[in-house]
């Protein structure tokens, strides 16, 4: 079985003495609870201009992996106020989120553009975490599954070699809003991922697929048991260490 990602979305939250308080928390909590991190693979997302806090207080503790949460489509250049995903290399993130239902909808991200992300991001040794997930309206006219899988071919470029990507199955519906997809309609999804991924990248039994959207510690275990879920991505309940910590364990 895959070891489980457990990411936190800090969001545009917080301030600079918030997320140090935030990161030395966490840290402190899994230094005394070893077992979290040889289960799980933890990774935080602070907003970019805490990273390098969060580096420093990681730099006794590597086993928790840094993110951003976005990069530039373009390699380098005349992009005011973009940050490119050799940049988030070269400042120790392992990972970036792409194509987060926030930035399809406030920032106009395509599938276009966030295939080009996710290439820029290969490209600099980092590995994507790719967000696809229907609004309310597509789910009620039946079109989740439709909406998904065109996210999903269209979000990710040609790979030919084997690079590590993440998928994030995150019902916008379910975002922030306390609301969760049911256990079942969550695995089906996952499972309708997992299938077409074959077409898509060399190896797709080795993709992780995380769930997205209000996981808390009273719904992870349900949710992180079902087949093909191999993690979460968490919003609100990152902000808080002990909450945060209590998903993990139910990893
Ligand atoms: P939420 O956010 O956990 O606050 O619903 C999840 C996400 O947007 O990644």
């Amino acid at each position: 079985m895959m070891k489980k990602l457990i990411a936190g979305n800090w969001k545009m939250n917080g301030s600079r003495t918030q997320a140090r308080a935030l990161i030395a928390d966490i840290v402190n909590n899994l230094s005394q609870e070893e077992a979290i991190v040889e289960k799980a693979d933890i990774l935080v997302c602070p907003p970019a201009l805490y990273i390098s806090d969060v580096r420093h207080a990681l730099r006794g503790y590597p086993k928790i992996k840094i993110g951003a949460q976005d990069c530039s489509s373009e390699e380098n250049g005349a992009h005011t106020g973009d940050l490119s995903a050799q940049m988030l290399e070269d400042s120790e993130c392992a990972y970036v989120i792409l194509g987060h239902s926030e930035r399809r909808q406030n920032h106009g991200e395509t599938n276009v553009i966030v295939a080009q992300k996710v290439a820029r991001a290969l490209k600099a040794d980092l590995i994507p975490i790719v967000c696809i997930g229907e609004t309310q309206e597509e789910r009620d006219a039946g079109r989740a599954q439709e909406i998904v899988l065109s996210q999903l071919q269209g979000s990710l470029p040609d790979l030919e070699s084997f690079h590590e990507v993440v998928i994030a199955y995150e019902p916008v519906w379910a975002i922030g809003t306390g609301k969760t997809a049911s256990p079942q309609d969550a695995q089906e999804m996952h499972t309708l991922i997992r299938e077409n991924l074959k077409d898509l990248v060399p190896k797709p039994e080795k993709t992780r697929i995380l769930y997205g959207g209000s996981m808390k510690p009273e719904n992870a275990k349900e949710i992180l048991a079902c087949k093909n879920i191999d993690g979460g991505l968490i919003g609100g309940a990152s902000l808080k260490a002990d909450q945060f910590l209590s998903i993990a364990r139910a990893a």
